[in-house]
């Protein structure tokens, strides 16, 4: 029967007679309609909305027979509001409602930060409104008039695909946190202590500070964490709280509501609510403002918090790794850092311990960076001269393995596929910056503003160079803010305006 050309009213039973109603099939589908919320099954909620009354009705005694849970509204105001109440699986939407056209419906509930899947019903089957319509995420469309049968295969299709891609999405969890253990590099007594710790936590879910100097690797050991741990399948989410702007940092964190400051023009989910079910990793917690520490410290304690400017609270449930590389007991003694935020925290601490201390995994970190890095893409990994492997060896790595890994990569370009030697190593040469060479310089006539500006340059691009470029990691490394890097640069003409980096992090 064909549904919305006339209004014809009664299902009549069409849907046993239905071409896709082989029995295997029909076993599938069932399966399809039950959905998993908080660990309970619970039937798969659709909200239909249409203006025309008998298509409604229509549809919800169809889907219902079909094991669903139908909600109807009749509106595009109607959708917007009933969407976050009703949190359906599935939203088969009319493109044409009274008060708002569904393009737009769709281009609002995105704007939300509501990913419902969509099934447009449009009498209008253009092209021009198909492509608009997927492109802003409706998983499919059905152009009226249109026949049962094909509502039931869309619908179950959509549930299928959601299924396959959650599928996916598992799998490349799978996958990721394979290459994961296999990314970890090292095998010194200190490392395995490391392993130790992470396999002891990994399936409880205690919260874990990680420590250690710039570049030692704190966040490949919350990676390696939270692909070990009970969350693996959910989402691991990167906060990176010195990139943030002060005045951003809480709404990042907890979100925000509609109208709650100049910006916040549509209510935003926060990191932590992004992070339910899974693991969220604060980055540089050393450098939070104590009434973020205030808020922080009641997510720990109640496992809930507001968004800005809300009033609800909002539940979650997730592990929590935090990183810095101050020494927080310090911070907390300098009344900088709550102390009971630390002790929180910091029921776990695994502190990595710089590369320095454990120079034996060096020849194992040097062989993974030149799988890692190879001169073309289809270039065989390079081979490094063993007197250049000792000068590795020999050397402090003030970076640590970031450094490293940054001076094999570039030791892999200047060797030009080659064989790599010391030649095509650049450590930092200390001589450069000796008290005696300043001295000379000062003898000469030199003003002492014009040399210390001069060897402050040249700290500002050692401190890049040995991190990559990354800015956040060099004014760590110097022990200035970011800002302070910022301004340093310029005044030394030292780059050009701060790049866009992810508040995911940095690599
Ligand atoms: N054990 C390791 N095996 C392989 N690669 C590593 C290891 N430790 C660190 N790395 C690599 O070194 C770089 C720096 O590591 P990471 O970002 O974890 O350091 P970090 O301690 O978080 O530094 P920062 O304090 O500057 O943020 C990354 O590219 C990472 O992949
Ligand atoms: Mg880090």
């Amino acid at each position: 029967m064909t549904i919305g050309s006339k209004p014809r009213r009664g299902l009549e039973a069409t849907r046993n007679g239905g071409m896709i109603h082989g029995d295997a099939q029909g076993d599938a589908q069932m399966a399809q309609t039950e959905t998993e919320k908080d660990g309970a099954k619970v039937a798969k909620r659709i909200l239909v909305a249409d203006d025309d009354e008998s298509i409604r009705s229509l549809l919800a005694t169809l889907l219902s027979a079909e094991g669903y849970e139908i909600s109807e509204v009749k509106s595009g105001q109607e959708v917007l509001r009933a969407v976050p109440q009703v949190d359906p699986d599935l939203l088969v939407l009319d493109l044409r409602l009274p008060d708002m056209d569904g393009i737009e419906i769709l281009r609002r509930l995105r704007g939300q930060e509501q990913n419902v899947a969509v099934l447009m019903l449009t009498a209008f089957g253009t092209a021009s409104t198909a492509i608009e319509a997927t492109k802003l995420g409706a998983q499919d469309y059905l152009s009226k008039p249109f026949e049962i049968d094909d509502v039931l295969l869309r619908v179950n299709r959509v549930f299928e695909l959601q299924s396959l891609a959650s599928e996916v999405r598992k799998l490349r969890h799978q996958l990721d946190a394979r290459d994961l253990s296999e990314r970890m590099i090292g095998n010194t007594r200190k490392m395995q202590e490391i392993y130790k710790t992470i396999g002891m936590i990994a399936q409880s879910d205690a919260n874990v500070l990680v420590t250690g100097e710039t570049g030692a690797g704190k966040e490949v050991v919350a990676d390696t964490i939270h692909f070990h741990s009970n969350y693996r399948q959910g989402p691991l989410v990167k906060v990176n709280l010195t990139a943030l702007p002060e005045t951003l940092v809480e709404s990042e964190l907890f979100g925000h509501e509609k109208g709650s400051f100049t910006n916040a023009i549509a209510q935003r989910k926060g990191r932590f609510e992004m992070a339910h079910k899974g693991t969220i990793f604060l980055d540089e917690i050393g450098d939070m403002t104590l009434s973020t520490q205030r808020k922080l410290l009641r997510v720990l304690q109640d496992k809930q918090f507001e968004r800005v400017g809300g009033s609800v609270p909002v539940k979650v449930d997730c592990r929590i790794i935090a990183a810095t590389n101050k020494n927080l007991k310090e911070e907390v003694d300098a009344g900088r850092f709550r102390e009971d935020l630390y002790y929180r925290l910091n029921v776990v601490t695994i502190f990595v311990p710089p590369l320095r201390e454990r120079k034996d995994d060096i020849p194992r970190l040097v062989e993974h960076f030149l799988t890692k890095f190879r001169y073309t893409p289809k270039s065989p990994p390079a081979r490094i001269a063993e007197e250049a492997m000792q000068t590795l060896i020999s050397y402090d790595w003030p970076g640590n393995v970031r450094q490293l890994e940054h001076t094999v990569e570039r030791a892999v370009i200047m060797a030009r596929g080659g064989v790599i030697t010391s030649q095509h190593l650049r450590l930092d040469d200390t001589e450069e910056l000796s008290f005696v060479d300043i001295n000379q310089r000062l003898q000469r006539g030199e003003s002492l503003p014009q040399v210390v500006a001069d060897v402050e340059q040249k700290m500002l691009g050692r401190a890049l160079e040995r991190n990559g470029g990354n800015r956040h990691a060099a004014s760590r490394l110097l022990g200035i803010d970011i800002a302070t890097l910022e301004q340093k640069l310029s005044e030394h003409g030292m780059g050009a305006k701060s790049r866009t980096e992810d508040v995911d992090g940095e690599q």
